[in-house]
């Protein structure tokens, strides 16, 4: 029996994914095609490329169209205390009902971009319990990004725009038109690199945060993610998603829905 063959665009759209793949060691058969050859339909248009033949060649020979379009995949968008009232249901409800079990939390920010989501979770946590000696984790897959976070400055305007006044004297410098996040804030969180789609993932975890990442990828590696996630918190332990993130069969993974945005591990 003859296989049968993709047509030509497939096969130069496949040919094109698999150098983009080598050259970013991002596995992409698990984001979402269609929104994927958007995002990167859109930057052809404005390099002025006519195929994906054509921008093979041109990611292999420019460098800096390659981090152009790990950015495009990628998506960077983030600011400190996204979604407040979440925040405040960390702050007032969550983080105090498991410290009263567990002195030191251990807690993960997973697709952490520039590092404002970790950093929130740095300021409320030194809010209740500044010697708590807790653990934040803070992992992307992108590089570039993950050296901006630890440096933790240069925030826009934009960024701290939904940060408490207060918190904001406190825990930020401004330079200028932008704002630096302080030592104290920066010493709490460790950056580090991780792939959701092909690194172990840590373990013992009490809190779980992975917000507006998920959203790029198949309905299929969500579920390899969200049982993931499952595996690595404690029972009890709390997984945050973004706003308009669902968890699919959440009850089948041992998962059960507290309010908007939060599931915990059933114990
Ligand atoms: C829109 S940002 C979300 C930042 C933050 N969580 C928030 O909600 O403000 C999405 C982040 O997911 C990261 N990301 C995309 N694919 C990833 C993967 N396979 N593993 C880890 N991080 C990934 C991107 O690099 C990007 O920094």
């Amino acid at each position: 029996m003859t296989a049968i063959e993709p047509a030509a665009d497939d096969r130069e759209w496949l040919a094109f994914r698999d150098t983009l793949e080598k050259a970013i060691g991002v596995p992409l058969g698990a984001y979402k095609e269609p929104q994927m050859k958007r995002r990167l339909a859109a930057v052809m248009a404005r390099r002025g490329v006519a195929d994906w033949t054509a921008f093979a060649a041109a990611i292999k020979a420019q460098p800096p169209l390659l981090n152009e379009v790990r950015d495009t995949l990628t998506i960077n968008v983030s600011e400190f205390f996204r979604q407040p009232e979440r925040f405040s249901d960390l702050q007032q409800r969550i983080f105090p009902a498991l410290m009263e079990k567990r002195k030191q939390l251990k807690i993960w920010s997973a697709g952490c971009s520039i590092g404002c989501e970790p950093y929130t979770l740095a300021m409320i946590l030194n809010e209740i319990d500044p010697r708590g000696g807790h653990t934040i984790l803070a992992t992307d897959v992108d590089i570039p990004i993950l050296s901006r976070a630890r440096d933790g400055r240069a925030y826009l305007a934009s960024e701290v725009r939904s940060v408490p006044e207060p918190v904001l004297k406190k825990y930020f410098t401004r330079e200028g038109e932008t704002y630096a996040v302080n030592d104290t804030v920066k010493r709490m969180v460790t950056f580090r690199h991780h792939d959701l789609l092909k690194d172990p993932y840590p373990s013992d975890l009490d809190v779980i945060l992975c917000r507006n990442v998920v959203i790029y990828f198949t309905e299929q590696a969500k579920h390899v993610i969200y049982t993931g996630f499952t595996q690595a918190l404690r029972p009890g332990g709390y997984l945050f998603v973004g706003g308009s993130e669902l968890i699919s069969r959440s009850r089948d993974l041992g998962l059960k829905t507290d309010g908007t945005s939060l599931y915990h591990r059933a114990a």
